[in-house]
């Protein structure tokens, strides 16, 4: 019999409902994205984002759930994102989730949306297995993993600071370009000369996987104050491809000096930053260079979705680890 899990992932602006069969197939996948409501406030206001996540739910899960052609009866599991992300965002799919199970007598999987990231690659690469490494990299999180198996990982590098995705949206907002940033920066960039300027990359002679995205905001919020104090005009694309290549520079030899060091032969992206086309072939050389076979996700499993956590879930199911009615979200959840 085939197993189906129905997921739920409302960690941020996303309500996203998707049922997934034996655990990589797609049957179902609705994604009702809030960027519209946030854009007007230059960024997610959580408040919102939770009365929105209530409104939205109950009909995004129907829809995921008449796609797929799929009953109430047949499902195996029903899996949600239990953190990290925004309190009041999770509690609604949590509180959801946790009804729908009662109400079918199925098991509660509880994800982790990290968990979820990495696992968009299964979808999107049905015979792609770890050992790998993996860097996650979106709006929250900066991480560089080994995943030694399905559910076990290993946090190799983290962000000190800012999350790469949190830098693209901060720099976009600072050139005027709006929310969320990182697309308008590929866009803009490409229009760009990516050697105009030499915005910092930094090392930590202790922590050789660490990434700090600090630097390079301030240095490109003093070059635009210095401009604007000399009355020099600036060019925006310049400055849009040269903070993204400093940014794609150190993710990529951050994540290949992880894959060497950790005898790999796989090297993955995952989370919303994987969707940007410059850090893909950055990564993309580097592979080669280096032997590696490369993996994304596709666009739409890049940036939040519950497809990827019903692929996560299907491994947690697998291991027979279930929650129960007690499930809490967590909003500072660790892999
Ligand atoms: O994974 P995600 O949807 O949400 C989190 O879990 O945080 O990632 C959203 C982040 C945003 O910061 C957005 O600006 C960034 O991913 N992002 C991109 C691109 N598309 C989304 N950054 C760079 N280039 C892109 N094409
Ligand atoms: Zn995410």
């Amino acid at each position: 019999m085939d197993n189906l899990i129905l997921a739920i992932e409302s960690s941020c602006d996303e309500t996203s409902a998707a049922v997934i069969k034996n655990g990589r197939q797609v049957k179902s996948c609705v994604i009702s994205s809030q960027i519209e409501i946030h854009k007007k406030f230059g960024g997610v206001v959580p408040e919102v984002a939770s009365r929105n996540h209530i409104l939205n739910i109950s009909s995004v899960v129907g829809e995921a759930m008449e796609k797929a052609k799929v009953q109430y009866s047949d499902l195996s599991a029903v899996a949600v994102t239990y953190g990290p992300g925004l309190i009041g965002a999770l509690l609604v799919g949590v509180s959801y989730a946790k009804g729908i199970a009662a109400a079918n007598n199925i098991p509660l999987v509880a994800v982790n949306h990290i968990h979820g990231h990495i696992a968009a690659n299964y979808i999107t690469h049905a015979e792609l297995e770890p050992p790998f490494v993996c860097l996650v990299a979106s709006g929250g999180h900066s991480h560089i993993l080994y995943v030694e198996d399905y559910m076990k990982f290993e946090i190799l590098g983290r962000t000190r600071d800012d999350a790469a995705g949190e830098a693209f949206d901060k720099i976009a907002r600072v050139i005027g370009l709006g929310y969320p940033g990182g697309p308008k920066i590929e866009a803009l960039a490409k229009e760009g000369d990516d050697a105009a300027m030499k915005f910092p990359r930094v090392e930590f002679a202790d922590a050789p996987y660490d990434f700090s995205f600090s630097g390079v905001k301030t240095s490109v919020i003093n070059y635009l104050h210095n401009a604007e104090q000399k009355g020099t005009p600036v060019n925006s694309a310049n400055i849009a491809a040269s903070f993204q290549k400093a940014v794609t520079d150190v993710l990529t030899a951050h994540t290949i000096r992880a894959c060497l060091d950790k005898k790999v032969s796989k090297v993955v992206l995952a989370g919303g930053v994987s969707a940007n086309g410059a850090l893909r072939e950055s990564f993309m050389r580097a592979a080669q260079e280096n032997n590696l076979e490369l993996y994304y996700p596709q666009p739409i499993y890049c940036t939040d979705n519950a497809a990827m956590i019903g692929c996560a879930g299907y491994y947690k199911f697998l291991e027979g680890n279930f929650a129960d009615s007690s499930l809490n979200a967590v909003a500072n959840l660790k892999l």
